[in-house]
């Protein structure tokens, strides 16, 4: 009942306020998020995959309304590859962009700006030898945003999508996708959508999920499986045993701090296990789409509230 709630609350600019305001709500904030700069995001990305894990970074940040942020926002990625560079991370590191955040949400030509804006960053990771991945945001933007990656895959055709099971086009773009060298990160949806064009019953997101799960692994593509969801990671596992796929020629993919036990477990039982690495100051959104998704993560923030913590 409460995720809808939280959700339009993650578009509210006065809650983004009260919330980014409250001091207690660092701590439960550093759950989710590997810091508000570059710094000890890199740290994180260290410690990740010296214990075996990939990685994928994302700058935050969303719903860009003016072209000098998109730009900074751009700047902020080539910064974040030389480092990964520099540091010798980027074979196991790559990144993960919003296109709002270049500039897709702009009134005037916001397609062509957020194109624009992040193909320097595809030929930079490409330079450096690692992969961007467009993170997919409401259903308003699934056309641009498939759009762009259509453009990016010409020059970068390692360049990665998002699909999301709860929309009822999924299994279309699941099976235009399902190509050589095409990598699909599959999940399960994060933002409110209406009823025309998303499944509103969970159990009919997982079953959409699964059948997108299989076009994915008996396509030619790279599935990746962002889930944390027990049963779907072992349907990917069975479907990877029954298409014959090692792995490595598929991986899984789950949030930074949650369920770090399963995504150890994962790794030394030798699946490509890569953890999605959000850092930066703008983390409103991102952090509020985590609440949404679990009852019990709300109840912890809440509980920070409490006198005498
Ligand atoms: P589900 O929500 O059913 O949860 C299954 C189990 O996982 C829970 O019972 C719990 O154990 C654990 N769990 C799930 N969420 C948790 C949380 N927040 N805190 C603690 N435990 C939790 N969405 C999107 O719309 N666009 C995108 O680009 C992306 N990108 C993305 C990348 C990666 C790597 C992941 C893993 C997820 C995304 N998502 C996303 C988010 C995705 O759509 C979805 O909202 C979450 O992954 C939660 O769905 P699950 O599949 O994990 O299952």
């Amino acid at each position: 009942m409460l995720g809808p709630v939280l959700l339009a609350a993650s578009r509210s600019d006065r809650m983004r306020r009260v919330v980014a305001s409250a001091p207690v709500t660092r701590p439960v904030v550093q759950r989710f998020i590997a810091g508000d700069d570059l710094a000890p995001a890199l740290d994180t990305v260290r410690a990740l995959t010296a214990s075996g894990l990939h990685v994928t970074l994302d700058h935050l940040g969303e719903d860009v309304t003016d072209r000098a942020t998109a730009q900074a926002t751009r700047d902020a990625y080539l910064k974040l590859l030389e480092t990964l560079a520099g540091a010798g991370l980027a074979e196991r590191a790559e990144v993960s962009v919003k296109l709002s955040a270049f500039g897709q949400a702009l009134p005037d030509g916001g397609h062509d700006i957020a194109l624009e804006n992040v193909r320097p960053v595809a030929e930079l990771a490409g330079e450096h030898g690692t992969t961007v991945t467009l993170d997919m945001e409401d259903h308003t933007t699934v056309d641009s945003t498939l759009s762009v990656l259509r453009e990016l895959r010409r020059e970068h055709p390692g360049t990665g999508a998002v699909l999301q099971s709860y929309l009822f086009r999924t299994e279309d773009d699941a099976r235009a996708l399902a190509v050589e060298g095409s990598r699909v990160r599959l999940v399960k949806g994060a933002y409110k959508e209406p009823g025309s064009v998303a499944f509103q019953d969970r159990r009919e997101v997982d079953r959409a999920y699964v059948r997108a799960l299989r076009i994915l692994f008996e396509g030619e593509g790279y599935p990746m499986v962002g889930s944390h969801d027990p049963r779907m990671i072992a349907i990917a596992q069975e479907l990877a045993a029954r298409t014959g796929r090692a792995p490595g020629t598929y991986e899984f993919q789950m949030l930074y701090g949650i369920r770090t036990a399963e995504q150890r477990r994962l790794a030394e039982a030798g699946e490509r296990m890569r953890v999605y690495v959000p850092y930066g100051a703008d983390w409103y959104g991102y952090f509020m789409r985590r609440l949404a998704e679990r009852p019990a993560n709300l109840a912890f923030f809440l509980r920070s509230f409490a006198p005498g913590r």
